[in-house]
């Protein structure tokens, strides 16, 4: 079989984004993405708390606004708060729906790091800061582009610089995957082949590199008093698909992102990932797989704020 039989029998397969910034078009993103939820409750709610608690005319950062899912559930809690709202996104596409549909936002083309690099510039001090399944992109990309070592030590310092903005006792909420879930591992399975980095050899404790800058990031702002964090493993719902074509669609567009869809070897992919499928096929031909990911919580420190303050004059 040619690699574009594999395209004849399923056409989705012929989606490639055209660069790494284009990601997945907002509509696809909407149609294709699956709810995320624990017992029910969506993956986004795990902001509602901090942002109620939040007060009157905070600064609030959302990193990777995508098409506006947690957008649209974080602005419509604020409404009455008069809040500003600064969010971003590296997809032209994204940027754009994201101006349309919230137009008393902040909205900016950025990666990132540039973003958090810029922020501190245009804002006075910062409550609340969070990004749900966006900022591994971030930092998969700069380890790509500089070394796992260079984009450690930009993340380490951009994270310093924004926490000396952001108020005492403030969060950050970040979710970040879990590449062990048996969704995930369908997709390492893959990365591994192909990805140095995720060679199964050298993934040390079976995570993604950007998980690991996240985790030893906030641990040395913890040894150095900046910040406090708490991080819970959340077992989420599982997802049914109606049948294996769906969940390949999602697997191969969506978690790979089209990645591997102009590969020489997509024949092979593509039935080694129809594999992995069957041994979560029912017997009706729906394909139902677990999820889970990484819940982040990291608390400004009141002293180290202050101490921020101090030294800045402010
Ligand atoms: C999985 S989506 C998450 C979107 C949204 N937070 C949500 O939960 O629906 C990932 C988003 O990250 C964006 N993205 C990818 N690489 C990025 C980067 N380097 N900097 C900023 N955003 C990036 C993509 O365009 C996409 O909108």
């Amino acid at each position: 079989m040619k690699s574009n039989s594999v395209q004849d029998i399923y056409p989705f397969l012929k989606f490639s984004p055209g660069n790494r910034s284009d990601y997945l078009p907002p509509n696809y993103y909407d149609s294709i993405i699956k709810p995320y939820s624990v017992k029910g409750t969506e993956d986004f709610k795990c902001i509602t708390d901090s942002i109620l608690s939040l007060p009157d005319s905070a600064t609030v950062v959302e990193l990777g606004g995508g098409s506006g899912r947690v957008t649209r559930h974080a602005t419509d809690l604020l409404d009455e708060k008069q809040a500003s709202y600064h969010v971003n996104d590296l997809s032209p596409a994204m940027v754009s729906i994201l101006k349309d549909n919230f137009p008393r936002t902040n909205v900016y083309e950025l990666d990132h790091l540039a973003f958090l690099e810029k922020i501190p510039k245009v804002v006075d001090s910062i409550d609340y800061i969070f990004s749900l399944w966006s900022l591994s992109h971030s930092l998969q990309q700069e380890i790509e582009k500089c070394g796992y070592e260079k984009a450690y030590d930009r993340f380490y310092s951009v994270l310093q610089d924004i926490i000396d903005k952001m108020k005492p006792k403030s969060e950050i909420t970040i979710i970040h995957f879990d590449l062990t879930t048996p969704e995930q591992a369908i997709c390492q399975r893959q990365y591994g082949k192909y990805f140095a980095e995720f060679n199964p050899k050298t993934l040390m404790s079976g995570q993604a590199p950007s998980k690991r800058i996240l985790d030893r990031t906030i641990e040395l702002l913890r040894s150095d008093g900046s910040v406090t964090f708490e991080v819970q493993r959340v077992s989420g719902d599982p997802i049914y698909y109606e049948n294996s074509s769906e969940a390949l669609e999602v697997l191969m567009n969506f978690h790979m992102e089209g990645e591997f869809n102009s590969h020489v070897d997509l024949e092979e992919i593509v039935a080694e990932v129809l594999d992995d499928i069957k041994s979560h096929t029912l017997e009706d031909g729906r394909v139902v797989i677990s999820t889970g990911w990484y819940l982040y919580r990291i608390f400004v420190n009141t002293a180290a704020a202050e101490i921020s303050r101090f030294k800045s004059g402010a």
